[in-house]
């Protein structure tokens, strides 16, 4: 496995639209990302081979105002100039990525302002992941804004995770432990199982949640 860069793909998607390319851009600035990603991460060579993958339009479905709003804000949060390319083609993407709300079936006060407060676009994984624009079973992969003075309250589940923030500050929680700030730049590593929480103070934070196994665990809230 290899920290430096790799080239692009000599083989690119299906894609060839001016809406396309933007997509590709996208796509390329994640590899850019995650090719520098810290070799002692879990498996990240896995994410990278997978990111390797023809690619396919997306289907944009679920971007609003706010989202745009907040992809918009968190560009100003990046601090290296990779993060700050990715967050900012992630703006540019916004409306045509297949957005979802999390945990949409929840009705509790904390999982409703979650659901106005936090929004998911599938950029790789399963078959069966709806609209995405990488289909690997290895891995996947889920662009994330949560915007400031948001809760996503604790959850587990059996997939091992890595986080990457792009863009704005976040506080995690593992476990009952104390939160944390993880800065722009952070990867944070979640071995299956373990229990965890993130909150957002004054930022918005953009960030990356990948998974490179269980693909198809259920996440679960937990209540204590
Ligand atoms: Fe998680």
């Amino acid at each position: 496995m290899s920290s430096g860069r790799r080239s692009p793909p000599a083989s690119r998607c299906n894609t060839t639209t001016t809406a396309s390319s933007l997509i590709d851009q996208l796509v390329d600035a994640i590899v850019a990302v995650v090719d520098v990603a810290p070799t002692s991460l879990p498996d990240i060579d896995r994410v990278q081979r997978s990111l390797r993958l023809p690619r396919q339009e997306p289907v944009a479905s679920g971007f609003n105002e706010q989202a745009a709003a907040r992809l918009d804000a968190a560009v100003a949060f990046a601090h290296n100039d990779d993060d700050r390319r990715l967050a900012r083609l992630a703006a540019a993407c916004g409306s045509k990525l297949p957005w979802f709300i999390a945990y949409a079936d929840h009705t509790e006060p904390d999982m409703v302002a979650l659901h106005e407060g936090y929004r998911v676009a599938a950029i790789m994984g399963p078959r069966h992941l709806s609209g995405t624009i990488i289909t690997s079973d290895e891995a996947s992969m889920y662009l994330s804004i949560q915007g400031p003075g948001v809760l996503y309250p604790s959850h587990v589940h059996k997939a091992p995770e890595l986080y990457h923030v792009i863009a704005g500050e976040g506080l995690w929680q593992r476990g009952d432990g104390e939160y944390t700030a993880q800065p722009p730049g952070a990867w944070i590593d979640h071995p299956t199982g373990t229990r965890h929480s993130m909150r957002t103070v004054d930022q918005p934070m953009l960030s990356l949640a990948i998974w490179t196994a269980d693909l198809d665990s259920i996440s679960e809230i937990v209540r204590t």
